[in-house]
């Protein structure tokens, strides 16, 4: 497969984006952070503190956070309910019940209002070796249960950044198994994570995401249709920051943003906010 170059999106890049039909994705994965009810307890107050403001006007920005879930309930309580936020799940079972030792149940995340979750996020597929198959069986779980899938794809095999060259079809077929598992999904959010630049302080180029997205893009255009990309939102994660985002705000293309350990900074997330709303 080749990557779309560059220089033919010039025309893009210089447009305004048409409207997407989706809200902007705002996912914070909050890790394995805070580890105690304390800190728990301080990072949800300063939360609220922050977006005191801008909960009465978030049109069009979709902020779902996703906790440990051992917090779930205390996130619920105090965030879940705040009209700015919505709950998300940083892995599910693909399995309702049973003999499934240190999962979660799809079911259990719903009675949580749970309405989104990660899928295969590339510490899961290093740590807990994620295969595609296991990242279709949750994707489709997901989708059973409403709680609509965020496919995150990226490598893990390399932090090589010129490496993509070769290994778009790997990001490719994911972003296909995701389609075809699931053709009735009204939306497919896809997170362009490359993991070189997960935690490392430095997002991945502007050029780089948007030769990856507009590869995507064109790959799914070709292949399933105008009607399938209408439904598809790409989103990039990795060293997200109220630095950044403002540049990274002008790829083509781009609906979302998928943040780590910015997240666990309310007031950078409320910059971050209103750095969207403003652009
Ligand atoms: P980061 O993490 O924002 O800390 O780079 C992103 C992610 O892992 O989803």
């Amino acid at each position: 497969v080749e990557i779309v170059p560059l220089e033919s999106y010039e025309n893009i890049m210089n447009q305004s984006m048409p409207d997407s039909p989706f809200p902007f994705f705002l996912g914070l994965n909050w890790k394995l952070n805070p580890n105690t009810i304390k800190d728990l307890e301080i990072l949800l107050t300063n939360y609220v503190d922050h977006h005191r403001e801008i909960a009465i006007d978030n049109d069009g920005i979709e902020t779902v956070v996703f906790p440990p879930v051992i917090y779930l309930q205390q996130v619920y309580a105090q965030l879940g309910t705040h009209p700015a936020f919505h709950l998300g799940a940083q892995d599910l079972s693909p399995h309702d019940k049973g003999s499934f030792t240190g999962q979660v149940s799809p079911a259990s995340l719903n009675d949580f209002e749970v309405r989104y979750s990660l899928i295969g996020h590339s510490e899961l597929r290093e740590f807990k070796k994620h295969s595609p198959e296991d990242r279709i069986a949750r994707v489709k779980a997901s989708a059973d249960h409403q709680i609509q899938p965020v496919m995150c794809i990226g490598h893990v095999s390399t932090k090589d950044k010129d490496i993509h060259e070769v290994d778009i079809q790997i990001l490719l077929d994911d972003v296909d198994r995701v389609i075809t598992a699931t053709p009735q999904q009204p939306r497919f959010i896809v997170a362009y994570e490359p993991v070189w630049a997960i935690g490392s302080g430095k997002p991945a180029s502007i050029e780089h995401i948007t030769e990856i997205f507009s590869t995507i893009h064109e790959h799914v255009l070709s292949t399933h249709g105008q009607d399938t990309v209408n439904r598809l939102q790409l989103v990039y994660g990795g060293s997200v920051n109220d630095q950044n985002c403002q540049e990274l705000l002008t790829i083509p293309r781009l609906s979302g943003f998928l943040i780590g350990g910015a997240s666990l900074k309310p007031l950078q997330i409320a910059n971050i906010y209103k750095t969207i709303i403003s652009s």
